[in-house]
C-alpha cells in the first residue's frame, strides 16, 4: 500500500515539475538587465531574453517595442497618421532599481529584473505598472503583456465590442470577423487594440499598434492583472497620458489621425434596407420622406441595384436609368449612397474582373493562384489592396458610380465576409456549410508579401484609403462620405462605420449606446448603429424610441435586412410617425450645433456622441452607465431603452441641469425618475449651455440657418459656445472660407452679460435674423446693447409663465455685448 501511495505521490510530482517546466519553457520573460543604448529615437535596453525599446513621441506619448530577438523588425505601422509625431531620444539614468526615464509629463521605471515598467506623472502619482516579475512575456511565437489592474479601475474604448460599457471582467479577440451578432458576440468587424483606463477621475490609454490577431483579458481570468497577448510580431505599444479622458482621446488623435470634417448633408437623416429593389421602390420611398415632411438626406442602395451584385455596374432592369433616377432625386434634395462589396465576380467579359486579372490585382493564395471564395454574386476574386497599383486602380473604378451621379460609398464584407459554397433559388441564396480559411491569403507585391496573419485586420482601411483618395480624385471640390462596417484604427481618416448587423430587439436597442460611446472613446466619431435593428423586425414602439436614441447617432440610417417588412417613420401608423418627424426634426434644429462639434472634432478628434465621464471624469455614477450620454459638451440625452416604460431613472452628474427648452431646473448630482412615456426622450442642458438651432427643413441644405436661435441656459460663470459655419461641402473651409463666432455668457450679481464676437473667416451666411432666447430668468429691468456711443436700449421679450427673454437682432459678422441688468 504504502509503496503504491509513493508511486502515486513520485507521479503527481512529476506531473506538477512537468507542467511547470512546461509553462517556463512557453513562457518566458526579458529576464536580466544588460546594458542600454541611447539613440535619437529612443533608448535600447538589452535583457537576457529580449530587448525593449522606449522612445518619446510628444510630450505624454511614449512608445515601447519589445522582442525577443536580436533586433528589431522594420518599423511598420497599418493605423499612424501620416503626420503622427515621430519617436525622439528619452533622458534616461540608471540606479540599483534599473533604468530611469524621463518624458516631460511621465517619468518611468524600468526593472532590472524582468523590465517591469512603472509609470508615475511629474507629481509622483502612479499611473500604471506591470507586475514586480516583469510584464511582457514571450510564449511559443507569441508576444504579450500584463499590467496591473487595481481593482478601482475601469476600461473603456476596444472599439466595436458587445457587453457594457466598462469592459473590466471581459476578454476580447482583436480579429475581424462577420459574427452572428448577439449580446456578448465577439469578435464583430472592426478591431481597435487600444483603451482607457479611469481611475479616480484620471486616465490614461494604450494603443496595441499589432494587426495581428491578439486577445486582451481584462481582469477576467484574474481580477487584478490586464493581459495582452498578440497570435505573432513585436510587442509594439503607445501609451497615452491624459490625465484626463478627453486628452488620452487627443492623444490617441494625434497618433492615428481623425475623422475629417464629413459634408453637412452626412449629418442629416438616412434611410436604407436591403434593397430598394428597382427605381419605383426608391421613388416611393423618397416620396414617403417629402409627402409627410419628415427629414431626410440620403437613401441608399443595397446589392440589388447591381446587375447580378457584380460591383461597379447597374441593373439595367431594374434601374434603367440610374443617371435619370438619382438627378430627380438630386432635385428632391436627397443624396444616394451605393453598396459596394470587395468581392469580385469571376466571370469572363466582366471588367473589373478582366482588368483585375490583367494587371494582378487580386490578392494571391498560398496555394498558388488568386484567392477564391463566395459572396453575394458568386464566386469572387478580391483587390490587394496592400498594393499602391491596386488601391488607385479600385478608387479610380467609382468613376463608374460618381459619373451616374452617386453621392456617397458604402463599403461592407470587408473583413473579408464570404463563405465556401451556396445554393442559388432565383434571386436567393443559402449558403451551404464550409469553411472558408481566410488565413490561405496572402498580400503585397510577390517580393514582398504581407502573410494573412498579418494583413487580416488591415485590410478595411487599405480599402477606405484606396476609396477615400479614389473620390477626392474624382470630384476634388467635395468631402468624400465613406462607411464601413470592417477596419482597424486610423481608418477614420477616410471613412465613417456603421456596426453591422445588430438585431431588431431591446437588449440590442441597450447594447448599442455602450458599443457607439466606446466607439467613440476610440477616435471613431461618425459612427451609427441600425435605427430598429437589422435582423428581425421591431414592434412599432421599439423602431419608436430605437429613433428617439438614433437620432443622437452621429451616423442616423434606418436600416433592415432582406424579407423583412418596410422599416420606416411610416410603417408604424401615426402616432410613430409622429414622433419620429419630431425626433428627426430635433436632429435638424440641431445642426449648427452638432455640425460646429463636428468641426472640433476633426481636429481634436473628440467624439459629438460622448459618454458622460468624458464631460465628468469624477463622477464615479458616470463609469458604468451607457443609458445616458452626452452630445458635445452641453446636452445630456437619457433615451429609454426598456420596453412599456412610462417613466425612468435618471443621473444627473454635478451642476445645475436644464430641461431642454425649459426654464425648470434642478440641482445634480441627483437620481430621480423622470417621465419617459413614447416619444418623450429626456434631454437636459447643462448650466451655461450655449445651443444654437435651425429652423425645421427637409433636407440639410434646403434653408440657410435663418432665424437663427441662440438658446442660453445661464450657468454661475462664464461660458462660451464657439458657432462654426461654412458652405458645408468642399474644402474652401481650409482656405478661409468658413465662419467662427463665439457666443458667450458671463452672469454677474445683478446682470447677465451675452457676448458674441466678431466672426472670423471669410464665409458670409446670408442675411438672417438672430433670436437669443435665455432660459429661467427674471424679468430684467434693462436689455442694454453696448455701440461706440455709450449704451443702447434694446426691444425685447419677456414671457413671465416660462421665464424665458427673447430679443431679437438682424445678424452681422460684427461682435456685440448685451447687458441684461434686473
Ligand atoms: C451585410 C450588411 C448589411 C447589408 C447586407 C446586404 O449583411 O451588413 O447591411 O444589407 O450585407 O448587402
Amino acid at each position: 500500500m504504502k509503496g503504491l501511495k509513493r508511486i502515486i505521490m513520485a507521479g503527481v510530482w512529476s506531473m506538477v515539475l512537468f507542467l511547470f517546466a512546461g509553462w517556463a519553457a512557453l513562457a518566458a520573460n526579458l529576464g536580466e538587465m544588460g546594458g542600454f543604448n541611447e539613440s535619437d529615437d529612443g533608448v535600447i535596453i538589452k535583457f537576457s531574453n529580449g530587448l525593449v525599446k522606449v522612445s518619446r513621441l510628444e510630450d505624454g506619448i511614449i512608445r515601447v517595442r519589445a522582442t525577443d530577438k536580436d533586433k528589431f523588425e522594420a518599423d511598420r505601422s497599418f493605423a499612424l497618421a501620416p503626420d503622427a509625431p515621430s519617436p525622439v531620444a528619452v533622458k534616461v539614468m540608471e540606479d540599483a532599481s534599473g533604468l530611469i526615464f524621463e518624458t516631460g509629463l511621465v517619468k518611468g521605471r524600468v526593472s532590472r529584473q524582468g523590465g517591469a515598467l512603472t509609470l508615475w506623472d511629474k507629481s509622483g502619482n502612479l499611473l500604471m505598472e506591470e507586475p514586480k516579475s516583469g510584464g511582457i512575456f514571450f510564449e511559443k511565437g507569441k508576444v504579450g503583456v500584463m499590467r496591473v489592474s487595481p481593482p478601482e479601475e475601469h476600461y473603456y474604448g476596444f472599439g466595436e465590442k458587445t457587453g457594457s460599457l466598462d469592459k473590466r471582467g471581459s476578454k476580447m479577440v482583436m480579429w475581424n470577423t462577420d459574427n452572428t451578432y448577439t449580446t456578448n458576440s465577439d469578435p464583430l468587424y472592426q478591431s481597435h487594440p487600444y483603451y482607457l483606463a479611469l481611475r479616480k477621475g484620471r486616465a490614461y490609454g494604450i494603443f496595441q499598434d499589432s494587426t495581428y490577431k491578439s486577445i486582451f483579458d481584462v481582469g477576467s481570468s484574474s481580477a487584478n492583472l490586464l493581459k495582452y497577448t498578440a497570435e505573432a510580431g513585436e510587442l509594439n505599444y503607445y501609451f497615452l497620458y491624459g490625465p484626463s479622458p478627453k486628452e488620452v482621446i487627443q492623444r490617441y488623435g494625434l497618433l492615428v489621425g481623425r475623422y475629417p470634417l464629413p459634408p453637412l448633408w452626412a449629418l442629416g437623416n438616412m434611410q436604407c434596407r436591403w434593397s430598394y429593389k428597382n427605381e419605383r421602390q426608391v421613388r416611393a420611398i423618397a416620396s414617403k420622406f417629402r409627402t409627410n415632411n419628415v427629414p431626410c438626406d440620403v437613401l441608399f442602395l443595397d446589392i440589388h441595384y447591381m446587375d447580378k451584385y457584380k460591383v461597379f455596374t447597374f441593373n439595367k432592369n431594374r434601374f434603367p436609368d440610374p443617371a435619370g433616377l438619382f438627378a430627380e432625386l438630386g432635385k428632391q434634395g436627397f443624396k444616394v449612397i451605393t453598396i459596394v462589396d470587395p468581392g469580385v465576380k469571376i466571370e469572363k467579359g466582366y471588367y473589373v474582373y478582366e482588368q483585375g486579372l490583367e494587371n494582378d490585382y487580386f490578392v494571391r493564395s498560398k496555394k498558388g493562384g488568386y484567392f477564391k471564395a463566395n459572396v453575394w454574386p458568386g464566386a469572387c476574386y478580391f483587390p490587394d489592396f496592400f498594393r499602391p497599383e491596386a488601391r488607385e486602380w479600385w478608387g479610380g473604378l467609382h468613376k463608374f458610380l460618381w459619373d451616374a451621379g452617386v453621392d456617397g460609398v458604402w463599403d461592407d464584407m470587408n473583413e473579408i465576409s464570404a463563405w465556401a459554397r451556396d445554393v442559388r433559388l432565383g434571386d436567393y441564396m443559402l449558403p451551404f456549410p464550409g469553411t472558408v480559411n481566410f488565413l490561405d491569403m496572402v498580400y503585397g507585391a510577390k517580393d514582398h508579401p504581407v502573410d494573412a496573419a498579418l494583413g487580416h485586420n488591415a485590410y478595411a482601411s487599405l480599402e477606405e484609403e484606396a476609396t477615400y483618395n479614389g473620390l477626392k480624385k474624382l470630384r476634388p471640390d467635395e468631402r468624400p462620405f465613406i462607411i464601413t462596417r470592417a477596419g482597424y484604427p486610423g481608418v477614420q481618416r477616410y471613412s465613417s462605420m456603421w456596426t453591422g448587423d445588430n438585431s431588431a430587439n431591446w437588449p440590442q436597442l441597450k447594447m448599442a449606446l455602450a458599443m457607439l460611446l466606446n466607439l467613440g472613446i476610440s477616435g471613431q466619431v461618425m459612427v451609427g448603429s441600425d435605427i430598429g435593428g437589422f435582423v428581425g423586425t421591431p414592434s412599432s414602439e421599439l423602431y419608436a424610441r430605437w429613433l428617439e436614441q438614433g437620432v443622437f447617432y452621429p451616423f442616423c440610417r434606418t436600416h433592415t435586412m432582406e424579407l423583412t417588412p418596410s422599416q420606416d417613420p411610416f410603417s408604424y401608423g401615426k402616432d410613430v410617425l409622429s414622433i419620429s418627424k419630431a425626433m428627426i426634426e430635433l436632429r435638424y434644429r440641431l445642426l449648427p450645433y452638432t455640425y460646429s462639434y463636428f468641426k472640433q472634432a476633426s481636429e481634436t478628434g473628440l467624439p459629438v456622441m460622448r459618454a458622460v465621464f468624458l464631460e465628468f471624469p469624477g463622477d464615479e455614477q458616470s463609469f458604468q452607465d451607457a443609458s445616458e450620454f452626452m452630445w458635445g459638451e452641453h446636452l445630456l440625452v437619457a433615451p429609454v431603452v426598456e420596453e412599456w416604460a412610462k417613466s425612468r431613472m435618471i443621473h444627473l452628474p454635478p451642476g445645475k441641469w436644464y430641461r431642454f427648452e425649459s426654464s425648470s431646473a434642478l440641482k445634480g448630482p441627483r437620481d430621480f425618475e423622470e417621465k419617459a412615456g413614447l416619444g418623450l426622450v429626456p434631454l437636459f442642458a447643462r448650466e451655461g449651455a450655449i445651443i444654437p438651432l435651425a429652423p425645421v427643413m427637409n433636407y440639410s441644405s434646403e434653408k440657410p440657418w435663418s432665424p437663427l436661435l441662440v438658446e442660453f441656459y445661464p450657468g454661475r460663470s462664464k461660458t462660451c459656445f464657439t458657432l462654426y459655419e461654412d458652405e458645408g461641402q468642399g474644402f474652401n473651409y481650409l482656405k478661409g472660407n468658413y465662419l467662427e463666432t463665439s457666443y458667450c455668457q458671463e452672469p454677474g450679481e445683478k446682470e447677465l452679460v451675452l457676448r458674441k464676437s466678431d466672426g472670423e473667416g471669410g464665409f458670409r451666411p446670408s442675411e438672417r435674423e438672430v433670436r437669443l432666447k435665455i432660459f429661467g430668468v427674471k424679468k430684467p429691468e434693462s436689455v442694454q446693447s453696448a455701440t461706440a456711443s455709450g449704451l443702447d436700449k434694446l426691444a425685447y421679450s419677456y414671457d413671465a409663465q416660462a421665464e424665458t427673454l427673447e430679443l431679437r437682432l438682424k445678424d452681422s459678422v460684427k461682435g456685440f455685448a448685451i447687458k441684461v441688468s434686473y
